[in-house]
């Protein structure tokens, strides 16, 4: 019983890889940006939820401006760092708190703990599941409507003009697929079955995204889960530095489904979806190549289960060594490459067919 919750909550929370530049005053490329995702870009959303898949305490935060906030890391999330690239001068605030014309410029709904399938991260306690995102951008559609006085085609194409990322997955695995035997599921999915499945509830959440106006998608696919330090430990400890192969194997089933599903909807009219090759931009078990010197283990103090950090015990003094800031989540040094090549490829594999910025010039 112990080791089965420890299993399940080593996974509440979860995890990637991404980098930046400083608020710079600037005119947004885009009227607004709006965010689907994880623990990976919580802003808040879970801050006032009965869940253990929080972070709005230190040592989170020590190195945001205004402290803790609810992002799982010590600074900046990737998509705060999009919204940089994109001209934002501000992050962009929680649909929990997020109100009046301020909703305009965007929203981000995502939600630590949560998956694409409805059950995903039920241990932890609550979160908002993809298809629960959706109704709350739902809300926010009928509030732009009412701010565009009931006009429906002003409402449209302030929708059609903005971004909107996507990003979850991960829990699916760390915090479902991976950490479940005893499920009868297991028996039932595959590993490929399984990313059949994710895949065949995100194209639903996709089509139910454009329909409430969206045109302008990313699709953020996995980092390489089992480089994480919540995955690495074992290895680690029997002196045996590198990734978990068998984890990123089975997440690559997921991953590789991504350009073939950005090609079927965009069959839709108007449609621009993009996805963002996060297994080919981050690091993983080569921290070296965005000049970081440890990879493997985390820089703030970790309780055993969750893998989150100790609140109010001092994280390492240096920060930007680290690749993770707990056992699941990068630290705002190892975010930023990878944000940068998502907004503006260094290489043909970085996205497909496109990148942000240029999908945002379209
Ligand atoms: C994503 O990156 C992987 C690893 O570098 C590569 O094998 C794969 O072809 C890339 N996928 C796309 C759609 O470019």
């Amino acid at each position: 019983m112990a080791s089965a919750s420890i299993i399940w909550f080593l996974g509440c929370i979860l995890i990637l890889s991404l980098n930046l530049t400083p608020f710079v005053a600037a005119v947004p490329i885009v009227p607004g940006y709006y965010i689907f995702g994880d623990s990976l870009a919580d802003s808040g959303n879970n801050n006032n939820l009965m869940t253990l898949a929080k972070a709005n305490f230190h040592p989170y935060g020590i190195d945001y401006p205004g402290g803790p906030t609810g992002r799982f890391t010590n600074g900046r999330t990737y998509v705060d760092f999009i919204a940089e690239f994109l001209g934002f001068d501000h992050h962009m605030p929680p649909f929990s708190t997020a109100n009046g014309d301020q909703i305009l410029q965007g929203v981000n709904y995502a939600s630590a703990g949560a998956g694409i399938r409805p059950e995903t991260g039920k241990i932890c306690g609550e979160r908002f599941h993809i298809m629960a995102q959706l109704d709350h951008h739902r809300t926010t559609v009928s509030r732009i409507k009412q701010l565009k006085g009931n006009n429906d085609q002003a409402t449209q194409e302030h929708l059609s003009k903005c971004i909107y990322t996507v990003g979850i997955g991960s829990n699916d695995y760390m915090n479902n697929y991976l950490v479940v035997p005893a499920n009868p599921k297991d028996v039932v999915f595959t590993p490929d079955k399984w990313a059949e499945d994710l895949i065949g509830r995100y194209n639903t959440f996709l089509r139910g995204l454009y329909d409430l106006g969206a045109r302008k998608i990313v699709l953020w696919g996995l980092g390489p889960i089992g480089c994480e330090p919540s995955q690495v430990k074992a290895l680690r400890m029997a002196g045996k530095p590198g990734c978990v192969d068998m984890v990123n194997h089975i997440v690559s089933l997921y991953n590789n489904r991504f350009a073939p599903l950005v090609d079927e909807l965009n069959k839709l009219p108007d449609a621009k979806f993009i996805f963002v090759n996060n297994t080919h931009i981050s690091p993983g078990n080569n921290p070296a190549s965005i000049g970081v010197k440890v990879g493997d283990r985390p820089c703030c103090t970790t309780v055993a289960v969750p893998g989150t950090c100790i609140r109010g015990m001092p994280p390492c003094p240096n920060r930007d060594e680290y690749s993770f800031f707990d056992s699941y989540h990068p630290t705002e040094k190892a975010v930023l490459p990878g944000a940068k090549r998502a907004f503006q490829a260094q290489e043909p594999q970085d996205v497909y067919p496109m990148d942000i910025s240029r999908l945002a010039q379209l």
